[in-house]
């Protein structure tokens, strides 16, 4: 490192250790005196919203943190000095927030005037930021709280979800988008569409909801949910359910406040709004928890607090699969957990969660649910067949149904596609196994679940662009040869040896007795 700065005019030279002379007496820092010290961040783009740093270089070398409000302190990992000499002189340094898809970008640091500029990259965010030095106390006063973990417990069953939930949630149609007029409107449509009676009783509001907290530390409803209590009592009154969401970490996956300190304030303020179900999302909480045994002891935490409000809450899991939560999630009062990353709504996406990415089958059944995410169907990114094949997977998989669309404004075909009875009573069979592909081959699979009553859900999947014809081979199945066999999509019943023409991307649904 230091070579670097010998090749260069004697003069230049002669000026820069002059610098750094002065810098050693002011500073008592050995190297790079210009962007040591203390620093907090005028303004910063708001992810990972950077405000402060600490850097230094002495006996321990050359080192950094820096704090934002998303992550809270994080260490510059492989923070070097690049550049030409005192006028180019620069610090490069990654962060690491958890996120194994997060690329290492460099961010880089250089002096500012008599401040200093930090650029790069964050994620999808470029960064381009000032700060100044500062005080000890301005320095303290962005000081970012940590808390002690819970020791591993187990967290006794809310006896909920004995069946996969089902509901609506706000995310994928709506996104930030979503108020309260637009939830009652929804509560109204499951009512009057009948898919309330089929089973759809949840309704969940999703991330952005959240407004400030107040001096006590309450957390309180943006602008668009002026009374939460009043929002759940008009649910409850059309005998439907209310969902929230939160995250243990700062910041919710798309900016809001999180759970983070107030863990069970929060748990405590949604059961006297009256709250039933919460999604909890790992979110900036992965710059804080990156261990099986930290995400374990937040999640923990919550489930706890949950418990301690003596409110029926389902508890939903999201932490996109890591660290094998479906083996210990239920142990932490969990009633579903997410098994993979966020569903899109095209048809690459949902067969890549639903064909080949559905958690460990022997953790779901009665009371704790893989949660392959939510539905897509009704969005407009699939063929009509592409999201039969959706429902039916997420069927054969004891998946949650968490409908995902606007249902104030439903085709024919979705409302079929959703409220077909012989389908939901597939996913919602009370013996909550989850069926397992038994053969995949040319673009063909063939899924099977065993039911409560002896009979077997049997899937034929065709993934390929062009339609083919199965025929499904009882004996090897298991089933003899002469099934008694259904087709639940068509509503009828069906020979046991036809072929059946499975559309692209499509499937046919059968439900078969001995
Ligand atoms: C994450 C979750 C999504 C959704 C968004 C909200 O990405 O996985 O399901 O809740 O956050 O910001």
């Amino acid at each position: 490192m230091t070579k670097r700065f010998l090749g260069h005019a004697p003069g230049r030279v002669l000026g820069w250790v002059l610098g750094v002379l002065a810098g050693v007496l002011l500073t008592g820092q050995a190297w790079g005196a210009d962007l040591m010290g203390d620093w907090v961040f005028q303004a910063a783009p708001s992810f990972p919203r950077f405000t402060k740093m600490v850097i230094r270089h002495d006996t321990d070398g050359l080192r950094g943190t820096i704090t934002s409000e998303w992550y809270g302190d994080l260490p510059m990992l492989d923070l070097k000095a690049v550049g030409e000499g005192p006028a180019g002189e620069r610090l490069v340094f990654h962060i690491d927030n958890g996120n194994p898809k997060l690329k290492p970008l460099d961010l880089t640091l250089a002096p500012d005037g008599s401040g200093i500029r930090l650029t790069g990259q964050v994620w999808y965010e470029k960064q381009d930021a000032t700060a100044h030095r500062a005080t000890a106390a301005e320095m303290a006063a962005l000081d970012f709280p940590t808390y002690p973990l819970l020791a591993p417990a187990y967290v006794p069953s809310n006896g909920l979800a004995r069946t996969p939930p089902m509901g609506w949630s706000s995310w994928n149609k709506f996104a930030e988008a979503i108020d309260d007029k637009t939830v009652r409107e929804i509560a109204d449509a499951l009512v009057r569409s009948g898919l309330r009676d089929a089973g759809y009783v949840y309704v969940n509001i999703d991330d952005g909801w959240q407004g400030d907290r107040g001096p006590d530390g309450v957390l309180h409803p943006n602008v668009k949910f002026p009374d939460m209590k009043a929002l759940a009592d008009y649910v409850h009154a059309r005998g439907l359910k209310l969902g929230i969401y939160s995250s243990p970490g700062p910041k919710t996956c798309a900016g809001y406040a999180g759970s983070y300190g107030h863990v069970e304030q929060d748990a405590r303020t949604w059961a006297e709004w009256g709250v039933d179900y919460l999604k909890y999302d790992l979110c900036s909480g992965e710059g804080f928890y990156h261990t099986a045994e930290t995400v374990r002891a937040v999640y923990q935490q919550m489930g706890a607090a949950l418990n301690a409000t003596r409110r029926p809450i389902v508890y939903s899991l999201c932490e996109y699969g890591r660290f094998d939560v479906g083996a210990w999630g239920r142990d932490v009062g969990g009633n579903l957990w997410r098994t993979t990353g966020d569903i899109e709504d095209s048809y690459a996406s949902m067969a890549a969660i639903g064909f080949d990415k559905n958690g460990v089958p022997r953790h779901t059944g009665p009371g704790g649910w893989n949660d392959p995410d939510m539905l897509e169907v009704g969005n407009g990114g699939m063929t009509t067949e592409e999201y039969r094949t959706h429902i039916s997977l997420w069927a054969l998989m004891a998946a949650p149904l968490l409908m995902g669309n606007d249902a104030r404004s439903m085709t024919r075909d979705t409302l079929a596609l959703l409220g077909n009875a012989e389908v939901i009573a597939i996913d919602q069979d009370p013996l909550g196994r989850q069926g397992l592909p038994v053969r995949k081959r040319d673009g063909m699979e063939i899924w099977t679940r065993p039911l409560a009553d002896g009979s077997v859900a049997v899937g034929l999947f065709n993934r390929t662009d062009t339609p083919v014809a199965i025929t499904a081979d009882w004996p090897a199945l298991g089933l003899g040869d002469h099934p008694k066999v259904r087709d639940l999509w068509a509503h009828r019943s069906v020979a046991p040896n036809a072929a059946h023409m499975v559309p692209a991307h499509g499937v046919v649904l059968l439900r078969a007795k001995p």
